[in-house]
């Protein structure tokens, strides 16, 4: 039997299991840099960041972190042009249809966040699909932002209330933040305590602007086809050097 010297099935030894983040957060950016270094077409870059996707949520899966939410499309991506945006919508479809039974056979309870509302109609009933055939799945939670954008998502957090309070049902001052947070897309989910992005910008982009309130950044060179587990080893090292005191002393 061979033995490989850099096996990363397993946790690798040097991260201390009782120190993991719950809840890691990804950008997944660079997939275009990464299509135009070999002279492909942008898109090409975008299949290839499914599959580190799918290897970092199995990753996240064998090592023992119950929650990966991963930026797929953003409010602002529309903005992209028309093929791109096609491509991406059509692409999101097909990677769902395909890749469903599997994640059921593998316990994974996927979500999605964003206004789905406005998505084209084939990808919503792969979502709803998704969805309720991996609602009572608890090996890992793996939400999938689309056409996510955290500015809309507070503003339709505070419409909803301001309808609640309009209508006498709610109080002002019983708006609090657990209230608050329950009326965002994520409701229910634990806040991000990692939050990695790739291709080395530094920005947040929209994302989870109320949830990242006390998550450790982490910022890696690599463009996001060519993240892999060796390069989240260094993520989940860098975390565990981190002294996360949350404004005390
Ligand atoms: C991230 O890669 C994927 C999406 C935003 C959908 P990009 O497409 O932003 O790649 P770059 O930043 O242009 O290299
Ligand atoms: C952020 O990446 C959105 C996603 C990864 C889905 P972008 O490439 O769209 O972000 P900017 O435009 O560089 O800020
Ligand atoms: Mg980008």
């Amino acid at each position: 039997m061979t033995v490989k010297p850099n096996n990363l099935e397993k946790l690798p030894e040097d991260l201390d299991r009782n120190r993991l983040p719950k809840h890691v957060a990804v950008i997944m950016d660079g997939n275009g840099r990464w299509a135009k270094r070999r002279g492909l077409p942008r898109i090409m870059g975008h299949r290839r960041g499914v599959d580190a996707l799918k290897d970092l949520l199995r990753c996240c899966k064998d090592w023992g972190i119950p929650a990966l939410t991963a930026y797929a499309f953003s409010t602002e991506n529309w903005g992209r042009p028309l093929e791109e945006v096609d491509f991406l919508m059509t692409l999101f479809e097909r990677v769902l249809r395909r890749e469903l039974e599997e994640m059921v056979q593998e316990n994974v309870q996927i979500k999605f966040v964003g206004n789905l509302k406005a998505l084209p109609p084939s990808l919503r009933v792969e979502i709803e699909r998704s969805m309720t055939q991996t609602q009572d799945n608890n090996a890992i939670r793996f939400t999938v932002a689309t056409n996510y954008g955290g500015r809309e998502e507070i503003l339709q957090a505070c419409r909803a209330l301001a309808t609640q309070v309009q209508q006498g049902i709610l109080q002002p001052d019983e708006i609090d933040e657990g209230l608050f947070a329950s009326y965002l897309y994520t409701s229910g989910a634990q806040d991000p305590d990692l939050l990695i992005r790739t291709s080395g910008e530094m920005r947040i982009s929209n994302f989870l602007l109320w949830q990242l309130a006390y998550a450790e950044f982490y910022i890696s060179e690599t463009l996001w086809p060519d993240f892999d587990r060796a390069e989240f080893h260094r993520a989940l090292e860098a975390y565990q050097q981190r002294d996360r005191r949350f404004g005390k002393v």
